[in-house]
């Protein structure tokens, strides 16, 4: 499973690149105006910490709009994925940006048909959000389970980025359904590290260390 970090802060994913385990990076508009410096000045300072794919969304309407847009945001590295939400107009805007070699992520997915209409325009991803699903009472792990169903039914390449996870059970629940990558909120990925019997072992170990005669 691929490890992407669901943020636009520098600090955040500088951290989480150096724990050598980062394979991408996944921004949005909310996350993005948390931070205190220009829109593309940040794009280019994400790509100078990570080589993996980092999402940068289109915020346009109309398919000519997305495709202007996502061709623009394209050019700030090879590494750039155009997030597009799912509608008719997202759905043109990604044939097109996909037949010239640009990944799209086809964003704000929360039914499995949305799913499969982004895999058949082209989509390199898809991004259901699960814990905004959960919020309102459905569960957002059994439209993972569909999709990677779906997508695994007709040998779609385009790859499911399990987002809006709120807690580690989530990152096991995809990791068991076998979704490609999650991408995680800082606080998070720092919760899948810890235990307290963990910090409790370490404690004693170093406290019993002091009582080996050296
Ligand atoms: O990647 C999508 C994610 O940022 C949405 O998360 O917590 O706003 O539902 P959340």
């Amino acid at each position: 499973m691929k490890f992407f970090l669901d943020t636009a802060n520098l600090n955040e994913i500088r951290d989480v690149a150096s724990w050598g385990i980062l394979d991408g990076v996944t921004t949005n508009p909310s996350l993005m105006a948390r931070e205190n410096m220009p829109f593309a000045d940040l794009v280019k300072a994400i790509g100078e910490i990570v080589s993996g794919p980092i999402s940068v969304e289109c915020v346009s309407e109309r398919a000519p709009d997305i495709i202007a847009e996502g061709r623009a945001l394209a050019k700030a590295g090879p590494n750039i994925a155009v997030k597009i939400p799912i509608t008719i107009e997202g759905l043109k805007a990604t044939k097109v940006l996909s037949g010239e070699g640009i990944m799209v992520n086809t964003t704000l997915i929360f039914s499995s048909p949305q799913a499969l209409l982004a895999a058949k325009a082209g989509a390199k991803f898809v991004s259901p959000f699960i814990g905004r699903l959960d919020d309102v009472g459905q569960d957002g792990m059994e439209l993972i389970e569909e999709i990677v169903g779906m997508f695994e039914n007709y040998a779609f390449p385009t790859e499911v980025i399990v987002a809006s996870i709120r807690h580690p059970r989530h990152v096991v629940e995809a990791a068991l359904i076998g979704a490609d990558i999650c991408t995680i909120p800082y606080a998070v990925m720092e919760k899948l590290v810890k235990h307290p019997l963990t910090d409790l072992g370490i404690e004693r170990f170093l406290k019993d260390w002091g009582k080996v005669k050296k």
